[in-house]
């Protein structure tokens, strides 16, 4: 069977209104009955998931948390447990954004969400990636240290339920033309299924899906999907603009039809 390509879209802190997500959302939900060939999954900010989750009965579009806590419940403010998100029909939850990791997030916490997350169920998207590309290379021992670190405890069983965005955070939040480039994109996805490889083995190494997110826009998802050797994309931005984000779902899913 073919496997399906994934789109996932993280809306940050936007939009303003609810009623602003709903029309985001409407737009989404009017073309993904078509996408045949791909997982599509929105991360709302979770104040509108509950709402724009009891608009849709389809089983096509998934919805997804941008965060969650790793405690089980009890007296931390502002904060949403991994029960909670799963109690509103939340299947994924994107865990480690540079974003968040910025905001103090280390690299335990990540590791204690990842088991809070697994232990609901959810489809975990762990993001990974590095502040600067050096020409010695060391980038590469810190994403090494980011997955390993991200994995600790979790079994061969459970990696089933993890996908990889790589996201490297100079990328982030750019114009297309600042994403890295396909061949870039390429080795590295190559690099992480080798250490998947080292920490599992082979075959549960590349089954894990790896998705690239950092400027991801119409006018290079196309180059990316071709020569990145990726599995799908976290879009930030572009997900948020209903022409970009269409454009981006329509040849990835042509792409993964015809892969
Ligand atoms: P961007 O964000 O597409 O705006 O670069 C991606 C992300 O941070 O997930």
């Amino acid at each position: 069977m073919k496997k399906k390509g994934y789109v996932i879209a993280n809306w940050k802190m936007n939009p303003d209104t609810v009623a602003d997500a709903k029309e985001l959302f409407f737009d989404i939900k009017s073309v993904v009955g078509r996408l045949k060939n791909l997982n599509v999954v929105i991360a709302p900010p979770i104040i509108f998931l509950a709402e724009l989750r009891r608009l849709y009965s389809g089983r096509q579009l998934e919805f997804g948390a941008q965060n969650i806590s790793f405690e089980e419940k009890g007296s931390f403010t502002g904060e949403t447990s991994a029960k909670m998100a799963r109690s509103i029909g939340t299947t994924y939850v994107i865990v480690g954004h540079s974003e968040r990791r910025l905001m103090g997030e280390t690299d335990k916490d990540v590791n204690k969400k990842i088991v809070a997350a697994l232990l609901q169920k959810f489809t975990i998207v762990l993001c990974i990636g590095e502040k600067e590309r050096d020409s010695q290379g060391s980038y590469l021992s810190f994403l090494e240290e980011e997955l390993r670190s991200a994995l600790t405890g979790v079994s061969k069983k459970s990696l089933k339920h993890i996908l990889i965005a790589y996201e490297p955070i100079w990328a982030i939040g750019k114009t297309g033309k600042e994403a890295m480039s396909p061949r870039d994109v390429h080795e590295t996805s190559l690099f992480l299924h080798k250490i998947l490889m080292q920490i599992y083995d082979r075959k549960s190494a590349f089954a894990v899906p790896i998705l690239y997110g950092g400027s991801v826009e119409p006018e290079n998802n196309e180059e990316l999907l071709h020569g990145g050797g990726i599995s799908g994309f976290l879009v930030g931005h572009a997900s948020l603009e209903t022409s970009s984000f269409l454009s981006i779902l329509k040849t990835s899913n042509n792409f993964f039809g015809n892969s």
